[in-house]
């Protein structure tokens, strides 16, 4: 076999084998095989595609290329979530303490923010001290002793993601069906959770932009998770305009606490309660949705959820005052209203300028090497739908600077498009994808 064959049987629109796939997984992952075979190879998969069998055997090849989490010494069922990524979408560390809180464990091993979406991990670090890089044993020690964890993946977690990833960014071959599954899905096998909710996004700010192209991507990815014998469901969610109100790594912590304090309510609870009560459910620890949420409501009231977050911060090193004042989080040095150009409704967000301008603010990295700035960032004051009023503040911007604030106020006015005809709200959920069905809201 070489991979000169296996390039042209994808050319040719031809299915590879198992022992195909194998090889050149274990050449990327190795380094053995060269970056230019490796990226004629994921063009002609994005361009012909793969059938569900070798979307599977891709998945499991690569899952296998690297180290596998072992969490058999954790008690019930560990479960994990993740989303293809999104603007203000801070669920996760809304939805892991209440979870946690409700008995089920979450062990969760979280990313870094990438194009424009945000990261937890960046987000966790703006907290005082906390620690994202704990080894596999004090890892799964917090998660029996305090029923929560979030870390970053391991060095050696599916390497061949990290090669064909790094290829893909850059030959135009990321927006691919079988590719964006494997490399979700593989992270998510070889971090060993048992149940996994996967919160697919879907609409302009998102990976995959119309409603069935979504419904798609989470039918293969849980199909693949299904098959490979772990309880799995997707939920189709918006990502037409930010999830939360508040965009940055600081601000969104913010949010997260508030609505764990139970101060603020709306589409982030909203959408990490539905995510969390089908944790609770794949879990075993509720019988059906409405018990889930109401046993995720009784948490964030009674103030476990927030008592949970707590106690993780604790364990992973960071001061946990900022849940009791947020004001200790990061502050930014310049903050400045963001005036409505005229008067209207919200018709439309550019999701993906949104990020990209919190990103341009040094709440992202340009470079590997860059230094977050994480008290950047801005909180909408509106969403699709609202009525505004010239001049009256649509956005509030927190910069390093003047300069990057008087930026960032003429970016956020272009995204944000004010249009004199009414407009509905956007739906939230658009379907839940399980193994059976396909239920479209
Ligand atoms: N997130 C991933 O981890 N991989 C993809 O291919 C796309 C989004
Ligand atoms: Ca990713």
């Amino acid at each position: 076999m070489t991979m000169i064959e296996i390039i042209e049987k994808k050319k040719l629109n031809q299915p590879l084998s198992k022992p195909e796939i194998e090889y050149f997984v274990q050449g990327a992952a190795t380094g053995s095989i060269p970056d230019y075979q490796l990226a004629a190879l994921l063009m002609a998969i994005r361009l012909n595609g793969m059938n569900r069998e070798e979307t599977a055997m891709l998945t499991l090849a690569m899952t296998a290329s690297g180290d596998v989490a072992d969490l058999s010494s954790i008690d019930g069922i560990p479960t994990d979530k993740h989303s293809t990524g999104g603007v203000g979408d801070t669920t996760t560390l809304v939805l892991v303490p209440l979870v946690a809180a409700c008995g089920v464990p979450v062990a969760k091993m979280s990313g870094r923010g990438l194009g424009h979406t945000g990261g937890t991990l960046d987000k966790l670090e703006s907290i005082k001290d906390f620690s994202i890089n704990i080894s596999e044993d004090a890892f799964i020690h917090q998660v029996r002793t305090i029923g929560c964890a979030v870390i970053g993946q391991s060095g050696n977690l599916v390497p061949a993601d990290k090669a064909l990833y790094a290829l893909r960014d850059v030959t135009s071959t990321v927006d691919s069906m079988p590719l964006i599954a494997s490399s979700i899905v593989s992270k998510k096998l070889a971090s060993g959770a048992k149940a996994i909710v996967l919160d697919v996004k879907t609409g302009a700010g998102a990976l995959m932009q119309t409603t069935e192209e979504s419904i798609e991507l989470a039918q293969t990815m849980v199909h693949i998770g299904h098959d490979a014998g772990r309880k799995m469901i997707a939920l189709v969610t918006d990502m037409g305009e930010p999830l939360g109100s508040h965009v940055g790594n600081a601000l969104e912590v913010k949010e997260a606490i508030d609505v764990l304090s139970g101060r603020v309510t709306g589409p982030l609870l909203t959408l990490s309660l539905e995510l969390g009560a089908r944790m609770l459910l794949l879990s075993g620890a509720a019988g059906d949705i409405e018990e889930a949420k109401a046993k995720l409501q009784n948490a964030l009231q009674s103030g476990a959820g927030l008592a949970t977050l707590k106690k993780m911060i604790t364990a992973q090193g960071g001061d946990p005052s900022c849940c009791d004042d947020t004001s200790l989080l990061p502050q930014a040095k310049v903050v400045k209203d963001v005036p409505a150009l005229q008067s209207g409704y919200v018709h439309h967000m550019d999701t993906i300028a949104l990020g990209n301008t919190t990103q341009a603010m040094g709440a992202g990295r340009k470079q590997k090497t860059d230094i977050i700035d994480h008290s950047v960032g801005f909180v909408l004051h509106h969403r699709i739908g609202d009525s505004v009023t010239k001049g009256a503040p649509i956005a509030t911007a927190y910069a390093k600077d003047e300069q990057s604030a008087n930026d960032a106020i003429a970016e956020i006015q272009e995204a944000i498009a004010i249009s004199d005809e009414k407009v509905a709200p956007c739906k939230l959920i658009h379907a839940i994808v399980d193994d059976q069905q396909v239920i479209r809201m």
